[in-house]
């Protein structure tokens, strides 16, 4: 069989999306992914790159390679199942490889099955090794959330590079080079949610890149906080507390009732700190890393992402 594995362009997006759909729900059920959006979303931003596999010149596999500065990671990973087992998996890993490698990421990662020894042996080839367990967690909102903190949205186009750039100094103090910035425009260009501050007016504590509704990765009636920080250090317990308690009164106020995110369970105050606060797992991954290191998987750091 004759594999081609290139860069995904525009017209291919519908078939990638369609073959990532079909592969989730073969494994994990029909109707998984409901009215989320991902494939076309992340495709659309600027610090991301899909690249596809191509049979007989039709999309039979993708995978998404996204870049948060020094910190890059792979996925979702899927092959059309009738395809399943004829290396394209393979192919497509390699090169998703090579464009970290080429990011000069020195800190790379996916999320996978934690209970499939497949997906643990298939990735260990490529120099992935299984960490800590990743919690997707989530907690209902009962409407009644306090309004907290403030929202990048409302802040005058003018002010907004000073507070983005106050994001990447969180980041950065958490891990050298970690900057999410490409989700923060990502979500304000294209109406995906919005991003959560605390903190002073002019140098946010912490912040969080929240998607919310159908046509993101949250789905109707829930919000996601894809990723969220507080600058690590005194008092850093009380604002990450505060912080998510900002996101759920965002959540609210879009509308959702239902709050979603992700830690690594490595993050250990964190995750606790979410069990106090009613968060509760629906479903626990396991994170991979290349090299097998902890990156800001750290008992004290408060932040959330999944990799999903
Ligand atoms: C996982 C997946 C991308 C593999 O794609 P593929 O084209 O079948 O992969 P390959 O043919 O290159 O197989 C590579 C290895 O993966 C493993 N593998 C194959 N099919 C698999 C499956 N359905 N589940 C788990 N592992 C599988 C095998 O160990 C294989 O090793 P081998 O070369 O010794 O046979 C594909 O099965 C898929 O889309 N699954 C559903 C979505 C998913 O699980 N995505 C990854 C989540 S992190």
């Amino acid at each position: 069989m004759d594999i081609e594995v290139r860069p995904l362009g525009a017209a291919d997006v519908d078939a990638a999306d369609d073959v990532f759909r079909d592969a989730f729900s073969t494994v994990l059920g029909a109707g998984v992914h409901r009215d989320t959006e991902l494939v076309r979303t992340r495709f659309r931003a600027q610090h991301t790159m899909t690249v596809g596999a191509f049979v007989d010149g039709e999309v039979a596999g993708s995978t998404i390679v996204t870049r948060w500065g020094s910190v890059g990671y792979l996925g979702p990973l899927s092959v059309r199942p009738k395809l399943w087992g004829q290396g394209i998996g393979t192919r497509l890993v390699g090169a998703a490889v090579d464009v970290l490698d080429g990011w000069g990421a020195g800190h790379q990662g996916l999320f996978t099955f934690a209970q499939s020894p497949q997906h643990h042996g298939f990735y260990q080839r490529f120099g992935f090794w299984p960490r800590f367990l990743t919690a997707i967690m989530s907690r209902p909102l009962t409407g009644a959330e306090p309004e907290l903190g403030w929202r990048l949205s409302d802040v005058a186009p003018a002010h907004r590079p000073a507070l983005v750039a106050g994001c990447a100094a969180v980041t950065d103090a958490i891990h050298p080079g970690l900057d999410v910035r490409g989700e923060i425009e990502a979500v304000l260009d294209q109406g995906l949610g919005d991003v959560v501050l605390i903190g002073e007016p002019d140098v946010p504590r912490g912040f969080a890149v929240c998607h919310a509704g159908p046509g993101t990765e949250a789905g109707s009636g829930v919000a996601y906080a894809k990723f969220a920080a507080v600058r690590p250090g005194p008092g850093a317990a009380q604002a990450f507390e505060s912080l998510v308690a900002a996101c759920q009164g965002y959540a609210a106020g879009a509308g959702a009732v239902r709050l979603t995110l992700g830690v690594n369970t490595a993050r250990h105050e964190a995750y606790r700190q979410l069990l106090a606060a009613g968060f509760r797992t629906d479903s626990p991954g396991i994170t991979m890393h290349r090299p097998n290191e902890s990156g800001y998987d750290r008992e004290d750091v408060r932040l959330l992402d999944d990799w999903r």
